[in-house]
């Protein structure tokens, strides 16, 4: 704890505890307003004044400690929230995906308020309140205990009670902060595909299943709030019991003169003011429950691993690389993503420090795996892969990635304008005729122009690009970045033949100087590699040149005859 944040702590608990002392003096002064009146009373304007000075100390000092308390919880719960998002983000892939992003954000949204349930009631209001109880108790044994005697014997019963009430509490909220995490993953997930949905008219379906499961989720909340709404009543029932038998007792011991009449008026107030702070700490008891749970999933959050991008990267000395090594090279490399199914086997090929190397195989053959490998977005089950001449573990992460420009194979663009999209990775600034430049040799440049914020234009709202201008951006991309490896997902698989043209020379440009490596869908592409490699069902079944494995490979000569590898006219999509 900071010593900002002790001081404030300790004005809180100063504040707090002097609205209580106001509060506990009220009764007394107002038994000792009824002396003064009893005696004739000289002084009652004075025990007037007093009582409204007290009482008016006792509301300032209440709303201080009331917002500094607050402010200490919203503290918290932005740490909390910044802290996710850090955790997040930097969660490897296979986890993030595990999680469900909807399940993550959820964090930020219905657990963020739960939470501050716990800090605000928590650490003080609970003490505060007991403390209150336990002060009025004292005074109302030393003014008669008999009648002390009285009122707890009411209350007992009633607490005793509510004890049950708020562990049955505590069990609905595990269930439904659970519940509301889960429900709103699906729902992300459902609304990102929403043409899917639209397309086949699985609009009325999906919400019924979802109406289903947050009625579900309803009926636990009001199932919490029954509970709840039980609290107050049976304490102000415990209360009117005490009265009642309190008045009457107090009554026939005043009648006996064992008590005086304003210790009998102070502890009758003080039996009115009793209730309030038992029930606030019963409250904040329940409160306090429900903001477990949450503090439950922060730290299951963050108790996930965390990739090491290191932040520091900057002021570091760049790794320093083997200018005459390969670019890539895999060696026996095997890979599953579930334990038993392996996905690649022995998988072993060179990619050169420049030039294409193109990567063919039918769908689901593991190229866009063996990418991810690279990036080492996973990590290997066996085999080596060395970028650079330096083995991937002995990569700081945040080098390697800075060393490759990767284009996955839907072309995700981040929610942001073109330009942010453009310099996502690059720690200079752009002068946008560069901008310009790299777009007009993509043939974006009018298509850009043309919108209606140009480069500041936002993508991925309401205002989007098609699938082959996405393609031919995220290639742009690559066009500024400084790094030496390439790694392309399927580039063209989204283009007609004139951008199809055009990525062709880009992508030849791109080879002159750094190592290209493409995971191939048309004919023109592998024409244009020094160096092919066919995959097949995770194993490398051939490679060499195009020439080469046309005449001594059947099934790469196959897969050319049979379009797999279209040749660029027979598609216009874009
Ligand atoms: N995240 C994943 N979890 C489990 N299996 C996956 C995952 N991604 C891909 N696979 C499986 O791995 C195999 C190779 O996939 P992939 O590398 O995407 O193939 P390609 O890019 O050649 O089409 C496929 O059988 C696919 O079902
Ligand atoms: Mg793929």
């Amino acid at each position: 704890m900071t010593a900002g944040k002790a001081n404030q702590v300790a004005a809180i608990v100063l504040l707090a505890l002097l609205s209580t002392i106001t509060t506990l003096a009220l009764p007394l002064i107002g038994g000792g307003f009824v002396a003064e009146l009893e005696k004739g009373g000289g002084a009652v304007t004075t025990a007037a004044l007093w009582m409204v000075a007290v009482g008016l100390a006792a509301a300032i000092t209440g709303t201080l400690s009331g917002y500094l308390l607050a402010r200490l919880g919203i503290d918290l719960v932005t740490k909390l929230r910044v802290r996710t998002l850090r955790h997040a983000l930097g969660l490897p892939l296979k986890i993030a995906r595990r999680e469900g992003t909807g399940d993550l954000a959820a964090r930020l949204t219905s657990d963020s308020s739960q939470i501050r349930g716990l800090t605000e009631v928590g650490p003080l209001q609970l003490p505060m309140a007991a403390l209150q109880v336990v002060a009025t108790l004292i005074i109302m044994g030393v003014l008669d205990w008999i009648l002390l005697l009285m009122t707890v014997g009411s209350f007992l019963i009633a607490i005793i009670g509510v004890v049950f009430v708020i562990k049955a509490i505590r069990q609905k909220f595990e269930a439904l902060q659970t519940g509301v995490g889960k429900l709103s993953d699906d729902f992300v997930a459902t609304l990102e595909a929403l043409t899917v949905v639209k397309a086949h008219r699985a609009e009325s379906r999906l919400a019924k299943s979802f109406s289903e499961r947050a009625q579900n989720l309803g009926g636990l909340e009001s199932a919490a709030a029954r509970l709840e709404a039980m609290v107050v009543p049976v304490m102000t029932l415990a209360q009117q019991v005490a009265l009642v038998i309190v008045i009457m007792g107090g009554g026939v011991r005043y009648v006996s003169g064992d008590i005086s009449l304003p210790n009998l008026v102070s502890f009758l107030l003080l039996l009115l003011q009793l209730a309030a702070p038992l029930i606030m700490a019963i409250q904040a008891t329940g409160a306090i429950q429900a903001g477990l749970v949450a503090k439950q999933r922060f730290e299951s959050v963050f108790s996930l691993p965390y990739e090491q991008v290191d932040d520091g990267a900057e002021d570091r000395e760049p790794v320093a690389v083997d200018p005459a090594a390969p670019a890539v090279v895999l060696h026996e490399v095997g890979f599953a993503y579930e334990e038993g199914q392996p996905v690649l086997e022995d998988v072993g090929f060179t990619v050169p420090s420049s030039g294409l190397t193109a990567m063919v195989g039918r769908s689901g053959a593991g190229k866009t795996t063996v990418l991810g490998l690279i990036e080492r977005f996973m990590e290997l089950d066996s085999g080596r892969i060395s970028v650079f001449g330096r083995e991937l573990p002995e990569w700081p992460l945040s080098d390697l990635r800075g060393r490759i420009a990767y284009v996955d194979q839907s072309f995700t663009l981040l929610r942001d304008t073109i330009r942010n999209n453009l310099l996502l990775g690059l720690d200079r600034t752009v002068p946008d005729d560069v901008l310009l430049d790299v777009l007009e040799q993509v043939g974006l440049r009018d298509e850009i122009a043309a919108l209606p914020q140009g480069l500041d234009t936002r993508i991925g709202g309401e205002s989007d690009l098609s699938g082959g201008q996405r393609q031919r951006l995220a290639l742009a991309g690559v066009l500024l970045s400084d790094a030496r490896l390439v790694l392309l997902d399927e580039p063209s698989s989204q283009l007609d033949s004139l951008n199809e043209g055009r990525l062709r020379e880009v992508v030849d440009r791109l080879a002159e100087d750094r190592a290209v490596l493409v995971v191939a869908h048309r004919l023109s592409t592998v024409q244009h590699a020094r160096h092919v490699i066919l995959l097949d069902r995770g194993k490398v079944q051939a490679q060499g040149t195009h020439e080469r494995l046309m005449s001594e490979c059947e099934p790469y000569a196959e897969l050319v005859r049979g379009q797999m590898l279209r040749p660029v006219d027979s598609v216009r999509l874009s």
